[in-house]
């Protein structure tokens, strides 16, 4: 596939949506064709499993349950959005992807890795980012940036936004896991720093792997 798969990880709060909005931004500006999508979601069948995920009348939904169905709107995403941008030779910037499963439902809800690994293979039919951004922050700090978030908004937690600290430290923790294993994939950001900041470090990554991916073609004596 000709296109570069970039992902955000991280913790709720982390600034995963506002990093992939102004990456997808500056490189719209500098004219590469790049579309902007986000998980659970990216499709009308993605968002309905969405509604149900966050809704907080599903508190006893299981583990396996919530697997399948982050699975489920993961399978629709990749088959009708993702890899045919990536076939187009888009940049597809997408707002959390299959690390999030390893996080939330093998460190966080206790599912066996082996289990959730293998689920994101078949889910994702093996279409792996090329590049991931692990936003770390505290957990305290991102919840408490997402509670001014939603008071600012007037509206209320949603399913997983109410789980507690030690919920999103073991959901931390499984970011840094993914980390440790691929190192090279997975670039971790520390999310205490400024927007702007974030911005400039993202931006030379990226602007590096399309040099190295021109180079790699001819297109490019000097990378
Ligand atoms: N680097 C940063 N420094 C300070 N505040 C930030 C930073 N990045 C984002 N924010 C602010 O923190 C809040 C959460 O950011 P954002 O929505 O990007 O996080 P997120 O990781 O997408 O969260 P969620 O998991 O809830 O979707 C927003 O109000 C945003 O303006
Ligand atoms: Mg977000």
């Amino acid at each position: 596939m000709d296109g570069v798969f970039i992902t955000f990880e991280g913790i709720e709060g982390a600034g995963k949506t506002t990093q992939s909005r102004i990456l997808c931004e500056a490189l719209t500006a500098e004219g590469f064709p790049c579309l902007l999508t986000s998980e659970p979601g990216g499709t009308p069948l993605g968002n309905m499993i969405k509604n149900i995920l966050t809704n907080t009348q599903y508190n006893d939904m299981t583990p396996l349950a919530e697997l399948f169905l982050f699975s489920a709107s993961r399978a629709q995403h990749v088959e009708c959005i993702i890899r045919p941008s990536l076939e187009e030779g888009k940049i597809v910037i997408c707002d959390r992807y299959s690390d999030a499963s390893i996080a939330y439902q093998s460190f966080g809800r206790g599912l066996p890795l082996n289990l959730v690994y293998e689920t994101n293979s078949t889910a994702s039919w093996n279409v792996r980012p090329d590049i991931t951004f692990f936003v770390d922050v505290e957990p305290a700090k991102g919840l408490s940036r997402v509670s001014n978030r939603l008071q600012e908004l007037e509206i209320p937690a949603d399913r997983i936004e109410k789980e507690n600290l030690e919920f999103f430290e073991r959901v931390r923790e499984g970011y840094h896991y993914v980390s440790r294993e691929e190192p090279i994939r997975v670039r971790i950001l520390d999310g205490n720093l400024g927007v702007q900041e974030l911005h400039k470090i993202v931006l030379d990554i990226i602007h590096k792997e399309l040099i190295k991916r021109k180079f790699k073609k001819g297109l490019l004596f000097n990378p």
